[in-house]
């Protein structure tokens, strides 16, 4: 009853928001985001702060020696090209996150595993992480985190794979991904409120969210076609060719981002707690290699290209310029990074590759 109340005010919230216009500065936006609704367009910004290639910053990216020269590198791989003991290898770790102890019970009482950890960081940093300059760089490193912990907590010796949305956008449904056997159960729950009730997550309530409240929920996923329809590779293409940072984020945020979440429903279309959903991972990594692709056809200027501000709404004390320098933090679960050690996938501290 009153979970129902709470999802009730939340399409209220959803659809009032939907019916105004968005403003340049994003806080309609960020007023959706704050109710932990569906996600909106995010601001774009056209503010470019390249960094000098002269700086320091730049400098130490420029002279690392060797590419991810200490130790093999993982190849990240799409999720429908895993054989089958690939893939129950990858659910297996993530349902063994959900039985390790909590860390962070100190930022959020209502987390229970690690699992849930990953979530609460998203939670409590979203109107950061969103709609700001640290978008890709906050989400590259949560996935890397999450592949990190699944290795060195749950013992996976396989890479973080991730969803090649492109091919599924209008038809999401008949993925391989939401195959109950082999997958992460069906792309729509049962009931009133879509519980996912088949596959390897079936009956799973969650204790983080919606949004930034903490009210015990089941996972719910009701998949939208024609949001899915944002993901397609006409759209892809067009955020790809862009040619700053400056561009190309707001374009992959607000296209094949926006569709792999709005396409789901449910849990994923929760711009703040949608990390519930442990198919977030896959789509995020999928995110991350839309940048990586991006950055990757001029490396020598696009690893050290940032764009944007540090937050999505402007702080009391004034916008601040988001910078390679910036540290991100998931609050311990692993060491904080700067920007820079974020930037190229293949250095020794990331050491990752994506399978084409
Ligand atoms: C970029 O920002 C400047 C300064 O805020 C503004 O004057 C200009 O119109 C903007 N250009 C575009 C293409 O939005
Ligand atoms: C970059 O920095 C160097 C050293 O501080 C300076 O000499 C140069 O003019 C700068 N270049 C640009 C394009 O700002
Ligand atoms: C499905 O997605 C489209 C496009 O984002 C949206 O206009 C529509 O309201 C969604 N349908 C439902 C039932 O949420
Ligand atoms: C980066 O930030 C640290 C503090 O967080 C500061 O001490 C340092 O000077 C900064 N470096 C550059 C190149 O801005």
């Amino acid at each position: 009853m009153v979970i129902s109340k709470i999802l009730l005010s939340f399409l209220l919230l959803a659809v009032l928001s939907l019916a105004f216009p968005m403003h340049a500065d994003g806080r309609e936006y960020t007023h959706t985001l704050a109710a932990g609704s569906r996600w909106g367009k995010g601001r774009s910004s056209n503010i470019t702060n390249t960094v000098n290639k002269t700086s320091t910053l730049a400098l130490e990216l420029g002279s690392r020696p060797g590419k991810c020269s200490g130790r093999p590198k993982l190849y990240r791989k799409a999720w429908h090209t895993l054989t089958a003991t690939e893939r129950k290898a990858y659910i297996d770790a993530e349902l063994c996150m959900m039985k390790l102890p909590a860390r962070l019970t100190s930022i959020n009482p209502a987390v229970r595993n690690l699992f849930d950890d990953m979530q609460a960081v998203h939670q409590i940093q979203s109107d950061h992480i969103h709609s700001s300059g640290h978008f890709l760089p906050f989400h590259r490193y949560h996935m890397w985190a999450h592949e990190t912990l699944l290795r060195e907590a749950c013992g996976y010796t396989g890479a973080q794979p991730f969803w090649e949305e492109q091919q599924d956008a209008g038809k999401f449904a008949l993925s391989p991904i939401f195959s109950p056997e082999t997958g992460f159960g069906s792309a729509t729950g049962t009931g009133e409120d879509s519980c996912v009730s088949d596959g390897p997550f079936a009956g799973m309530m969650l204790s983080v969210g919606p949004g930034y409240s903490n009210q015990f929920h089941c996972l719910s996923r009701e998949v939208n076609e024609t949001a899915s329809l944002m993901s397609a590779k006409v759209n892809v293409d067009a955020c790809l060719q862009l040619p700053t940072f400056g561009k190309s984020w707001p374009c992959i945020e607000n296209l094949p981002h926006r569709g792999g979440h709005n396409g789901v429903m449910g849990e994923m279309s929760n711009a703040v707690s949608s990390p519930g959903d442990p198919l977030f991972y896959l789509h995020h990594t999928y995110i991350d290699k839309l940048w990586w692709e991006w950055q990757s056809q001029d490396l020598n200027s696009r690893l050290t290209q940032i764009a944007g501000m540090t937050t999505s709404r402007k702080p009391a004390t004034g916008w601040v310029l988001a910078t390679l320098n910036d540290t991100l933090t998931l609050h311990g679960l692993v060491r904080d990074l700067r920007i820079s050690e974020l930037m190229d996938i293949q250095s020794d501290l990331l050491c990752y590759d994506y399978v084409l």
